[in-house]
């Protein structure tokens, strides 16, 4: 490995990834992004001047600009985080999940084995298992996935099987739990509530709250997929967990209490549409790699809801124009409804 395409790497995750991959090794990563509303060259601040580093703007379902990319960088190992990722737009508007999540990689998978690149890393999710009520998901369990998000990423996972299958790539996926940490676009739970309640506004919080996700701080979601990257073998499929289930109530308590701010701000909204109760992930395949999270939930948390505390620069500029069409879309009428019927 020399020459990385990180795609989605000015992304939440993936610019994580390149911070540490910087930082770890020798590698140039080249950063392949279509810089949609979610992606933010502000994430990739500090390794702007890095002479290992490059940004190159550019659609994974963009065959001629992948190719091109591929090519003029003499590519050998291609690292996909580039994706739709937020349920609640899945449920409002599908399309663009279908021609990234699906078709990119698809265009990645075959520009990539057409230029006869070394490895191909696929990021992808415990949502394409679906939900389960008790016990965790193994990696060789059927796909269940249950919102189109969770269907578009379970469409591009085999797309990669597919590719290892028939043309023999050195493929490898993880399957990552929820995870949280700084530079997370507020729409998703912990820096949507973090934001909002430090400016003391209503929290939604679907259903009755008891739903529950497995978190994972984001250093070790991106050292779980370097252990992979580097030592999973070929066509292998990784889940990579962070062991700390908690429900939608208590980590929003939580929030709350590191901010100072009352449990008032809670409102019980309208629930998500075929809102998946719980996620849990068995992780004994990639702890065997020697990968374990380092981070406990409390303090990566506390240092979460700290970094939300001291870089508003970096929020408020985003919770404007058409971020604040969706938030109307999305939770303009729930909260309504929740107010009249007293929260
Ligand atoms: P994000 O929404 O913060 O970033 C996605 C990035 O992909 C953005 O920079 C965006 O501009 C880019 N992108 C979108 N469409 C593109 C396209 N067509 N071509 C090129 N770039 C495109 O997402 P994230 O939370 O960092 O997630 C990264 C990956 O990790 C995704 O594949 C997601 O499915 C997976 N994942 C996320 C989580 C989580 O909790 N956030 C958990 C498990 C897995
Ligand atoms: O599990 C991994 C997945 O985690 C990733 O694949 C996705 O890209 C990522 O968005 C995340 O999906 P979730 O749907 O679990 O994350 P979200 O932050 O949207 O919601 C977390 C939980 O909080 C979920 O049970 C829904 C609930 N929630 C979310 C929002 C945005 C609320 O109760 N109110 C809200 O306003």
């Amino acid at each position: 490995m020399k020459n990385i395409m990180v795609t989605g790497g000015a992304g939440f995750i993936g610019s994580a990834f390149v911070r540490y991959m910087l930082r770890q090794y020798d590698y140039n990563i080249i950063v392949f992004d279509k810089l949609t509303y979610a992606g933010n060259l502000d994430n990739l601040l500090t390794v702007q001047d890095e002479p290992r580093y490059k940004f190159v703007r550019g659609d994974i379902a963009d065959r001629e600009t992948v190719r091109r990319t591929l090519e003029a960088n003499a590519i050998d190992t291609i690292v996909n985080f580039a994706a739709e990722t937020h349920v609640d737009r899945s449920i409002l508007d599908p399309d663009a999940f279908l021609k990234t999540n699906v078709f990119g990689t698809y265009v990645l998978l075959d520009e990539g084995h057409r230029a006869g690149i070394a490895r191909f890393h696929h990021v992808s999710t415990d949502e394409v298992y679906g939900s389960i009520p008790v016990g965790a998901f193994k990696e060789t369990d059927t796909l269940e996935p249950n919102s189109p998000y969770a269907a578009s990423k379970a469409g591009s996972d085999m797309m990669v099987r597919a590719y290892h299958v028939t043309h023999g790539m050195h493929t490898t996926t993880t399957r990552g739990s929820n995870t949280f940490g700084p530079y997370q676009y507020p729409e998703k739970i912990a820096p949507f509530f973090i934001t909002e309640a430090l400016d003391d506004r209503p929290l939604p919080l679907y259903g009755d709250g008891m739903q529950v996700r497995d978190w994972l701080y984001v250093d070790d979601h991106a050292a779980g997929i370097d252990r992979v990257l580097h030592d999973g073998l070929p066509g292998e499929v990784y889940n990579v967990g962070g062991d700390n289930e908690r429900h939608n109530i208590d980590v929003t308590r939580l929030i709350l209490k590191l901010l100072s701010k009352p449990e008032s701000l809670i409102r019980h909204v309208e629930d998500r549409p075929g809102h998946d109760r719980r996620y849990a992930l068995d992780c004994t395949k990639a702890h065997r790699l020697g990968w374990k999270p380092q981070h406990t939930f409390e303090e990566a948390l506390a240092e979460t809801v700290e970094w939300y505390r001291r870089n508003e620069w970096w929020w408020r500029k985003i919770k404007t124009g058409a971020y604040l069409e969706y938030y109307k879309a999305q939770y303009a009428q729930r909260l309504a409804k929740a107010g009249a019927a007293g929260g």
